[in-house]
């Protein structure tokens, strides 16, 4: 790579390449500025999801799964807006805005199958890690959760021949994809999905993690983009992962992960009763696989 080119130059440069720039659906982009201001309104939400209805049945789909475990079938927005509360809807606004990026735009070298269980993984453990914090709000850990890989998908669509070496190096020479992508691009997901974020006019707080969340060299990471770093690992470690295909793939592979480590870290953001935590993890994942398997069944 040239001494003039950097990472983020040469993210810019790629997105000047991409044919169409991928939209994030207008519906999700009010929900998500909305969720920043500090009352919600109720009825601006019920009239954005009801004005978009691809949006709308797919917030009926998540509702139904096994994630809300509720105890009757709800066929309405409002009657879900009901029953789970604002705060609760915005978060299936948002998992159901990623789901529109992932499955309606171009052919992708991934298994979304894969990418949809390592982005829900992320949130709900962020979410989970943030519960045992006095300071971290749960509803921005699990958003930032949900979105910190953005930028993969949508450069795995954009640059499928690329992508492909990318995913082959980080099988060959047990790369991770980021570095992968830093031998193949020159720059990674977290540059491109920085970009796109600040395209979508997302609130600078996402923007920060999904630029900086591989970033530890950087001893000034937020506490939030430290927090998804380290959800980002454990999901990795329990097999969520965007690097393999099928369940067999990512199920034997163990990451050399010091939990220990992670716990020193979480104890240093002001994470608690990580035991609790640690006994909660099985339950998690099983939620996630149970929850994708529901939503792509
Ligand atoms: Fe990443
Ligand atoms: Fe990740």
């Amino acid at each position: 790579m040239p001494m003039s080119l950097t990472p983020l130059s040469t993210a810019q440069a790629i997105m000047k390449t991409f044919k169409v720039l991928p939209t994030v659906p207008a519906a999700a982009s009010r929900a998500i500025q909305l969720l920043n201001e500090s009352e919600v309104d109720m009825g601006e939400v019920a009239d954005i999801l009801l004005a978009d209805q691809v949006m709308a049945a797919r917030v009926i789909r998540i509702v139904n799964s096994p994630l809300y475990k509720l105890l009757q079938e709800i066929d309405s927005v409002r009657q879900a807006l009901i029953y789970l509360g604002p705060q609760r809807v915005f978060e299936i606004i948002l998992t159901s805005c990623f789901l529109e990026l992932t499955d309606s735009q171009s052919r992708t070298p991934l298994k979304m199958q894969s990418c949809w269980e390592h982005a829900f993984g992320v949130g709900l453990v962020a979410k989970k890690l943030a519960s045992f914090s006095d300071d971290i709000p749960q509803d921005q850990a699990y958003i930032a959760g949900i979105l910190h890989d953005i930028g993969e998908v949508i450069l795995s669509q954009q640059r499928r021949d690329e992508f492909t070496r990318v995913l082959v190096l980080a099988r060959e020479r047990e790369l991770d994809l980021y570095q992968a992508e830093m031998k193949v691009f020159g720059t990674s997901h977290a540059e491109v999905g920085a970009l796109l974020a600040e395209q979508w006019r997302f609130p600078e707080v996402y923007i920060d993690v999904i630029r900086n969340h591989h970033g530890l060299q950087s001893g000034n990471m937020s506490t939030l983009t430290r927090l998804v770093h380290i959800a980002d690992q454990i999901c990795l470690n329990v097999g969520f992962c965007c690097k393999y295909g099928n369940a067999e793939q990512r199920e034997g592979q163990v990451y050399g992960i010091d939990m220990l480590d992670l716990e020193r870290q979480l104890s240093s953001l002001g994470v608690k009763r990580l035991s609790d935590f640690r006994a909660s993890l099985a339950e998690l994942v099983q939620q996630v696989k149970q929850t994708v398997e529901s939503i792509y069944g």
